[in-house]
């Protein structure tokens, strides 16, 4: 069996368009400081109608193989997770097959995967599951996590977003799975769905998806809790992790999320927790798991107890969500990211704990084991292809108004045929792939922006 299985290479693309949220709260007329402090967010990026996820995942596959020396013949496996239904049949996947078919490689498993933020997790743990597997046979998993998170009118709107993130997968990887550490927690809710197949909006109970979120974590961490009792002898706790790192919708409740954990740690075993935590927080430990829920107090102070913590274990990964948005199946990847750009020079032999959450709901919480690992698979090689700094200063921010004119024509655009777009190009990289037409049996066409460097070919339109 292949041996520490994981993560080899990683690269993100984001649009260059993108709406500050301090100006949209101005805008919204909301309250100063909802969007920033409330929801804890500074910065959301969105597809014009030049980018959609198609686009973006064919920009992301082809950079990664650029980027990484990536033979096209040597992936096997290609697994997309994405909530953002373009088509209900064909799969963002097969979009993605062009990359692939003109190198003269057509044998590569896989499908798209879809529940809410969850679908990106579901492809990579396809990915390493297969890897792991007597049907490997050799080459690589690729992940591509792809979606435009854009909410109608109202509170949920700043909490958009857009990304791709594509993951290689392989054995002896400097990301590696600790495959016997990870615990699920699925149930039938409806927090978020997608019951309208005319429009791009989810239905949204926004408070109820914030406590399925946190229930779900609960109930993922005490399994995972017991897993490692099993294995290790002793239960798990924050101190047996360096890095936790969540399912971003806002960066408010990656706080509260960490904050719970503590409180959970209390719960468990006092003994691991400092006098003033214990003091301050004992008078909760009798509260009901609902009433928990319920209570703005444990929330408030749960969070002031946790906030060292967080700041060591937590803030290093909450970057690129803050600046880029909920980018669903690719949230919780973009601030694993913004993990490895902050901190790739002192990560090796840390152990990380990811927690992916999609509404419905699914969740997992799952645990990484990190090492230098060698060029071109290092820390620092991703971290240098990643190039985090370069690609948040090239955004440019649009005024808000034009923002919600934008999506006002995605709106009309959803679900049509014939149409060309504008073709303005003029904001995005060379490399970027991008929507010219969608003729009048409703096939979309792309071209890529002429790159000096891309060896993958200019047009990708399913013929
Ligand atoms: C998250 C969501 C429910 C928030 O919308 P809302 O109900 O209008 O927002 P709230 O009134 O709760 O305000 C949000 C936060 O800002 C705070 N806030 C409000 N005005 C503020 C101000 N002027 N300054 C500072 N903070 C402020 C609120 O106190 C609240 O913080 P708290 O949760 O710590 O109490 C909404 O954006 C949504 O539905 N998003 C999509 C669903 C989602 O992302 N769910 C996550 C799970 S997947």
């Amino acid at each position: 069996m292949a041996k520490n299985v994981g993560i080899l290479a990683v690269d993100i693309y984001f649009p260059p368009t993108c709406v500050q949220q301090e100006a949209l709260e101005e805008h919204d007329g909301a309250s100063k400081g909802k969007y920033t402090i409330g929801l804890g967010q500074d910065c959301m990026v969105f597809c014009t109608e030049v980018e959609d996820v198609i686009s973006m995942s064919l920009t992301v596959v082809s950079s990664l193989l650029e980027k990484y020396q990536i033979d096209p013949k040597s992936i096997g496996r290609l697994e997309v997770g994405s909530e953002t239904v373009i088509d209900k049949s064909k799969s963002i996947k097969t979009f993605l097959m062009q990359i692939f078919e003109k190198h003269g490689n057509t044998d590569i498993e896989g499908v798209d995967s879809t529940n809410a933020c969850y679908g990106g997790t579901a492809a990579l743990f396809n990915c390493v599951n297969w890897v792991e597997s007597s049907s490997w046979d050799g080459r690589y998993g690729l992940v591509v996590c792809t979606d435009s998170a854009v909410y109608a009118e109202g509170p949920a709107r700043p909490t958009g977003g857009a990304a791709a993130i594509a993951m290689l997968i392989g054995p002896d990887a400097p990301i590696a799975f600790e495959s016997k550490l990870r615990a699920s927690h699925m149930s039938h809710v409806y927090d978020f769905y997608k019951p309208n197949l005319a429009s791009e909006y989810p239905v949204v109970d926004g408070k109820l998806s914030q406590t399925c979120y946190l229930m779900a974590l609960d109930s993922c961490y005490n399994q995972l809790s017991k897993k490692h009792e099993n294995l290790e002898g002793k239960q798990f706790s924050i101190s047996n992790a360096d890095y936790f790192v969540f399912h971003s919708p806002y960066n408010k409740l990656v706080q509260k999320s960490f904050a719970r954990l503590v409180f959970n740690d209390i719960l468990k075993n006092p003994s691991l927790m400092g006098e003033t935590a214990k003091e301050r927080l004992a008078p909760f430990v009798t509260l009901s798991s609902e009433e928990s829920y319920q209570s703005r107090d444990l929330e408030k102070v749960s969070q002031q107890v946790a906030k060292p913590l967080y700041d060591e274990k937590v803030q290093p990964s909450t970057l690129i969500p803050k600046q880029i948005g909920n980018t669903y199946t690719a949230s919780l990847y973009a601030a694993f990211i913004s993990l490895l750009h902050n901190k790739n020079s002192t990560l090796a032999s840390k152990r990380v704990i990811l927690f992916s959450y999609g509404s419905g709901l699914t969740s997992t919480m799952f645990s990484l084991q990190i090492n230098e690992g060698q060029h071109p698979f290092s820390l620092s090689n991703i971290a240098k292809v990643l190039d985090i700094a370069a690609k948040l200063k090239s955004r440019h921010e649009f005024p808000p108004a034009k923002f919600v004119e934008t999506l006002k024509l995605m709106e009309h655009r959803y679900g049509g045929k014939e149409f060309v777009t504008s073709k303005d190009i003029s904001l995005l990289s060379p490399g970027t792939y991008y929507l010219t037409e969608v003729d009048s049996m409703y096939r979309r066409f792309y071209e890529q922006k002429f790159s000096k460097t891309a060896e993958y070919g200019a047009v990708a339109n399913g013929h």
